[in-house]
Formats: structure tokens, sequence, C-alpha cells
């Protein structure tokens, strides 16, 4: 590893901490100059560092920079890490490296997308204010053990933007986060499956947040907003969640989450509408099943929405 990143790694287990540099050249085993050179190069990175004239270095408290280092203070699992400044999709970068034979489970991180993907072939609008991560299991699992992973993930997320945010946080069906009845989260999983095994032999969980996204292009700025988060750094989010989804994976209960699910849904009780064939259907959300499925009243009938898109009938 390069004496920046060790420095880093040191900086981030010690943030808003005074640290000699001579510490610092004692504990990497590299010169007082070698320091300096690592602590100039992590300034031109973007990083604030205090230099307090003949004592040492203060990482400050309000660096946010998405790095490994930083990600590792974090994560209880062991996961690859992968960060980028720009991907077309870090979705599609996932793809690339299974297809490369990634063995591990990854974490795939980008300050922005070009091309990022939302469900249904939509755009996921990526611009740097926001975390746009995926998250690939590499263990194989049988497909019954993955159709929840949907709406875990939803509640992954939900649960760590409500602890670092002042308000509401609710789950629209499937697995979209909404703030103030607009969006600020949108969740992708897509699973690769082995033909011989009939196993998902990887998952792959694509989580986008505007955390901290003001301005948004004409088509979406009655639809989305951002999540401004306090106390959180990009760095511990992005852990915070994927340990949550791993608990999720471990936990013997798998159903355990949904009434946590229901309790945060923004459509039970609610008239909402689908389309199915082209044909527009309405009906009263009435409840979240075990699995994740929607129960809905239409007209009388009871079904039960296995996934889709529906939306809520505005009065
Ligand atoms: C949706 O809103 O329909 C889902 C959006 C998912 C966006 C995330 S951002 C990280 C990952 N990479 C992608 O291209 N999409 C997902």
């Amino acid at each position: 590893m390069e004496t920046k990143n060790l420095i880093l790694s040191e900086f981030e287990k010690n943030r808003n901490t005074l640290i000699s540099g001579q510490s610092l050249a004692d504990k990497l085993g590299v010169s007082r100059n070698a320091v300096w050179k690592a602590i100039n190069a992590l300034k031109n990175d973007g990083y604030n560092i205090q230099c307090v004239k003949n004592s040492g270095y203060i990482f400050e408290n309000n660096n946010d920079i998405i790095s490994k280092e930083g990600l590792l203070q974090y994560l209880k699992h062991s996961v690859q890490i992968f960060t980028y400044k720009e991907l077309d999709s870090t979705n599609n970068e996932a793809k690339r490296k299974i297809a490369n034979e990634l063995k591990n489970d990854a974490i795939i991180i980008s300050q922005t997308q070009t091309n990022g993907r939302g469900r249904l072939g939509r755009e996921f609008y990526s611009p740097d204010s926001g975390v746009y991560y995926t998250l690939v299991l590499s263990t194989p699992k049988e497909i019954k053990d993955c159709v929840f992973i949907t709406t875990a993930t939803a509640c992954a997320v939900s649960m760590v933007l409500e602890k670092f945010c002042d308000e509401d946080v609710k789950i629209k069906w499937v697995n979209d986060i909404y703030l103030n009845e607009k969006k600020v989260s949108g969740i992708l999983t897509e699973a690769v499956t082995d033909f011989e095994s009939g196993m998902v032999s990887h998952l792959i969980i694509g989580i986008g947040i505007n955390t901290n996204t003001e301005i948004f292009p004409d088509e979406l700025k009655d639809i989305a907003t951002g999540i401004p988060l306090k106390g959180i750094t990009k760095n511990q989010l992005i852990a915070e969640i994927t340990e949550n989804i791993y608990s999720f994976f471990e936990s013997d209960k798998k159903d355990g989450y949904i009434d946590y699910y229901k309790s945060r849904s923004l459509v039970l009780g609610k008239e909402i509408f689908y389309f199915e064939n082209s044909q527009k259907h309405e009906a009263l959300a009435i409840d979240i099943d075990s699995s994740g499925g929607l129960v809905i009243n239409e007209n009388g009938l009871i079904k039960t929405l296995a996934s889709g898109e529906i939306s809520l009938r505005l009065k």
C-alpha cells in the first residue's frame, strides 16, 4: 500500500485528532519527508488537513470523501472495495467484474454515473452530490432466498437514512425511499444465475441516494429531492447499509423485517393504480405479505402484486 493510503487510514481512524508527523513516520516506517509528501497529495485529493506548527496534523471532521480506507473503519464483513470517480453505472461495472471471474463479495462505488440505471429501463440521475454504489454478494444462493432482497434492501437503506435525518422516511412499494412525498433513493437489484446449478451465483444490489443533491433537471424536480444527513459520512452510510443487508441475509427469520417495512410504507391504506397489459387498474393497498408482495383490494377482489410499479392516486 502507498504511504498516502496508509496515512489516510491512520487519519480515518483518528479524525479531529492532532497527530505528529514523527509518530506517523515511526508507525509507518517511512521518512518525515515521505509523510509530508503524502499529506500534500491527500490535500490535493480534496482532504482538509490542518497543519499545526511544530505539532503535527489534524484530519478535520468535515472530510467526506468516499475511500477504501474510510469504509474499512466501519465495515465488519470482508468485502473487496472498488472506488471510481466516474462510471457508466456501478451495476454495469459489477457485471463486468463478475464476467471477469469476481469471486468475492464486493462494493463498487462511483462519485458520478454517466448512465445510472433505474428500474424498468429508466435513468437514475447521478451527479457527484449523491451516493451511488453496488454491493455484489458472490456466495451462491437459492432463488427462493433472494426473493426478499428488494424489500429487505429498502428497509436497510431506510433504517440508516432515518437514523441520520430529522424527518420521516417512507418506503414506496417496492423499493423507493421517499422523504416528504419525493423520492430520495432508488434500488436496482439484479441477479446472475448459474444455468447448471439453477442457483443465483451473484446478487447485484445497486443503491442510489440523493444525499446532497439540491438541483434536479426539470423532469425530476417535482418528484425527487435530496436528503441532507447529519452526523454521518458517506463512508459510514455505505458501510451501515451494507451491514444491514448482511444482517438480513444472516438472519434465520428472513421475513423479520416486514413489520418495519409496513410501518414505513407510503402506500398502505392508500388508493393506488397500476398498469397490466397496458390497462389501468385502480385499487386500495391493504397489506404487504411475508415475501414483500403488495396485497390490494380491487373492486372487492383481493389480489397480491408480486412486483412491478404502482402509483399513488392523488385525491
Ligand atoms: C430506481 O430508482 O428505479 C432504481 C435506481 C437505482 C440506482 C442505483 S445507483 C447505483 C446503481 N447503479 C445503477 O446504474 N443503478 C443503481
